[in-house]
């Protein structure tokens, strides 16, 4: 997999330029949790293609200044329906990013995630379908595999839910089903393995690994990883995830609640990923340890010979590539001063 050259025809990079998602361009497009790390890069493509955005999120994790210029903004929950209504009336499709994304706190409260996760989630689809949307695409997680052995990932494994987040992602992919099964609206669920990149929030108590090594780095300290470091991750660039969620979207197929993987198939250890990053950075990324973390999964990697099926998706930038842009955003962010803490808003 090699980085894909820039179409000089429009600045656009080559994926996001492909005759694939000639269809997006001019139609409204929602985004639910669009302020947020990978709804604000679904946002900003969409604009780029031609697409006319609408993002709804109400700020519990996001941020206004991730939003592109020329979307229209809702500050609201998807849980009130008078808002989520007007935000997905006169759209064609609906990207369902907004979530209780914490595990943790999933577990400590895990009737707000139900409600967030699953009621928000049937009220999103309620309102795509009484207003006539087409498709809409769902964030769901790897997850949903917990400590399945069987590797890599495949869609037909049964699920090993170990937090209400899991469940609750889970149920969303059923409801998602269910749906299409009932009316006319077309579904697509898109578990996302370790996702990584720009505008990932590095100040929040549950930031993502790479996130959280990148600020450690940067502050000067050194790093700490939970576990010996050698489970393994399919950590996967924002842009292909992006990428699938267009092409989900602008496919032409009938889709009714499939669900795929997306990921990258590459595993990578905790331990690689510090000395991949000490190296770009030129610091001692030598790490100290800690106890594992309760719960977590020892490896985990995607087979993603479904989405390359169905919607023809392949990875655009892989790891190496993806560590050296984040790296390269995140030195000129003020998320991440030099002691480490969040400045501003990525
Ligand atoms: N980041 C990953 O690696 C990963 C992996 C698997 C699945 N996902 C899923 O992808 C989606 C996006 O995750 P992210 O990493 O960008 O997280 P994020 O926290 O950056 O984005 C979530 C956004 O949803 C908004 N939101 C939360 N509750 C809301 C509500 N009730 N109404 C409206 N908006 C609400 C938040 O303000 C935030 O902007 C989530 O559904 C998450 O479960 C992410």
């Amino acid at each position: 997999m090699t980085p894909q050259p820039d179409n000089p025809a429009d600045d656009l990079p080559a994926w996001l330029a492909s005759p694939a998602l000639a269809s997006l361009r001019g139609v409204r497009a929602l985004v639910t949790g669009g302020a947020g790390f990978i709804g604000s890069h679904i946002a900003h493509a969409l604009e780029r293609l031609g697409a006319s955005v609408v993002v709804l999120d109400d700020l519990s994790g996001g941020y206004e200044a991730n939003l592109p210029p020329g979307a229209d903004f809702v500050r609201s929950s998807i849980l009130d329906e008078g808002a989520l209504r007007s935000a997905v009336r006169g759209c064609g499709v609906v990207f369902h990013e907004a979530a209780l994304v914490s595990v943790p706190q999933s577990v400590s409260e895990p009737e707000r995630c139900s409600q967030v996760n699953m009621v928000g989630t049937q009220r999103v689809l309620t309102a795509a379908t009484e207003e006539g949307v087409r498709r809409v695409v769902f964030a769901a997680s790897a997850a949903a595999y917990g400590n399945n052995p069987s590797l890599p990932s495949r869609e037909d494994h049964v699920p090993d839910c170990w937090s209400p987040y899991a469940a609750s992602k889970v149920a969303g992919e059923l409801m998602l089903q269910s749906q299409a099964r009932c009316t006319s609206l077309s579904t697509v669920s898109l578990r996302y393995f370790n996702i990584f990149g720009p505008r990932q929030d590095p100040a929040s108590p549950y930031a993502a690994v790479i996130s959280a090594f990148i600020r450690m780095l940067l502050s000067g300290r050194g790093p700490t990883v939970m576990g010996d470091g050698l489970q393994t991750r399919d950590f996967t660039y924002i842009d292909n995830v992006v990428s699938a969620n267009l092409l989900a979207a602008a496919s032409p197929r009938p889709f009714a609640g499939e669900v795929m993987n997306i990921g990258t198939g590459v595993r990578t250890s905790l331990l690689d990923v510090l000395a991949r990053m000490g190296e770009a950075l030129g610091v001692d990324a030598t790490p100290t340890f800690a106890p594992p973390r309760a719960g977590d999964v020892r490896h985990s990697v995607a087979d993603i010979s479904r989405a390359r099926d169905l919607i023809g998706y392949e990875p655009v930038v892989d790891f190496a590539e993806g560590i050296r842009r984040t790296l390269a955003w995140a030195r000129a962010s003020p998320a991440f001063d030099s002691t480490g803490m969040r400045g501003s808003a990525a």
